[in-house]
């Protein structure tokens, strides 16, 4: 029988003589056995900061910049194209509201794929952002998963992995075999790595895919088809997720904001906790992607679940921790000093220079490089 990702890190930890009070370079260990860059950086939508979310410009950046993973969340077309979107409609991130008036609020399974290539997904950006705004973003299209992977195998320096997320996976049933079905058409789910020590490409090493899921369902769903792929539970505090401590709305809670809000959004108790990253181990996941709250608030800025002792708990079961979605150096070393492993950032240039790792080009040198 073959010995499994936890079985082989424990080994290793144990060989090691690592306790808990090492747990960090314990974890350390346990991404090198899944072929996990340590601590990775994941490109949350692309590098969306700086180029419209989940577009060729915002993935192809993230590339370039030299971030570990491409990060995306999947959904359905009407006649069966999976491809990135992460909202549960098109109005924020395109145009369907002058495209297509009466179906403007309708879910993404409800357009055929030539119809959401109709849509603009960049142009929003310039609106909504015009100090980063660009010409070239006006016509972006929505990516499938297929063009999504041509572009992190595009360039020979540097091939990032996949960090794919299940999105609203109930409405899309049988998402996560038609899933499996294409990344093993693609090549993807070969556990063989030609990744050499000096050079490592993460797009080719045995962490090249790593699949998410805040669904339970969606969880147990990928480990049946894809049972030897990295799986991350991911976690929040509020409905389908880690029961609050208070059940008060926000609507009733008198804050001002989301962030203010979630930020007193707490588990139950220590138990409510434990009880997730315990059933994301028994259904054969490797880590969790825990929520963060961020120091200067904003709409991703969530509950805390990367305190010390969340990330102290979850190492002990042998599991990492990568944790959402984390943009200042100010909260990437809080973050990283709580113990996380990973983190999801729409600024890849910022984590990548924190690590020191800088890219040697510019945001705005690659931009220009690539055509944009
Ligand atoms: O997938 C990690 C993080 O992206 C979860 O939040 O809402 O941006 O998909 P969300
Ligand atoms: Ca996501």
């Amino acid at each position: 029988m073959p010995v499994n990702f936890t079985q082989s890190a424990l080994m290793l930890s144990l060989l090691l003589g690592l306790g808990t009070a090492q747990a960090n370079s314990a974890s350390s260990d346990l991404a090198a056995v899944a072929g996990i860059p340590h601590p990775a950086v994941i490109a949350h939508r692309g590098a969306s900061f700086d180029a419209p979310e989940s577009t060729a410009a915002s993935y192809t950046l993230a590339r370039d910049l030299g971030a570990d993973y491409l990060e995306m969340d999947l959904q359905r077309s009407k006649d069966g194209v999976i491809f990135a979107l992460h909202d549960n409609n098109l109005s924020r991130t395109t145009d369907v509201a002058s495209k297509f008036p009466e179906r403007k609020d309708s879910p993404a399974n409800a357009f055929t794929w030539a119809e959401l290539q109709t849509l603009d997904a960049g142009s929003w950006f310039n609106k909504a952002y015009p100090e980063r705004a660009r010409p070239s973003y006006v016509g972006l299209k929505i990516l499938s998963l297929d063009q999504i992977i041509d572009i992190a195998q595009a360039n020979p320096k540097h091939q990032p992995g996949l960090y794919i997320e299940t999105k609203e996976p109930k409405q899309f049933p049988g998402i996560e075999h038609e899933l499996k079905n294409k990344l093993q058409e693609r090549g993807l789910l070969s556990q063989t790595s030609v990744v050499s020590k000096e050079q490592p490409q993460v797009g080719q090493a045995k962490g090249k895919v790593i699949l998410q899921t805040f669904e339970k369902s969606s969880l147990e769903l990928l480990q049946k088809e894809m049972p030897d792929t990295p799986k991350i539970l991911l976690l929040w505090v509020g409905e389908g997720s880690i029961e609050p401590k208070s059940k008060v709305s926000f609507a009733d809670s008198g804050e001002k904001t989301k962030a203010a809000y979630y930020a007193k959004q707490e588990p139950k108790d220590k138990a409510e906790f434990e009880k997730w990253v315990d059933y994301a181990k028994a259904q054969g996941a490797i880590g969790t992607g825990p929520s963060a709250e961020l120091t200067q608030g904003g709409d991703q800025s969530y509950s805390d679940l990367v305190k010390p002792w969340m990330n102290q708990y979850t190492h002990d079961k042998g599991m990492l921790v990568h944790a959402y979605t984390i943009d200042t150096p100010t909260d990437f070393k809080k973050v990283l000093d709580a113990g996380v492993d990973g983190i999801f950032t729409n600024r890849s240039s910022e984590l990548l220079k924190y690590f020191k790792r800088p890219s040697p080009k510019t945001v705005p040198q690659i931009l220009e490089a690539n055509g944009y």
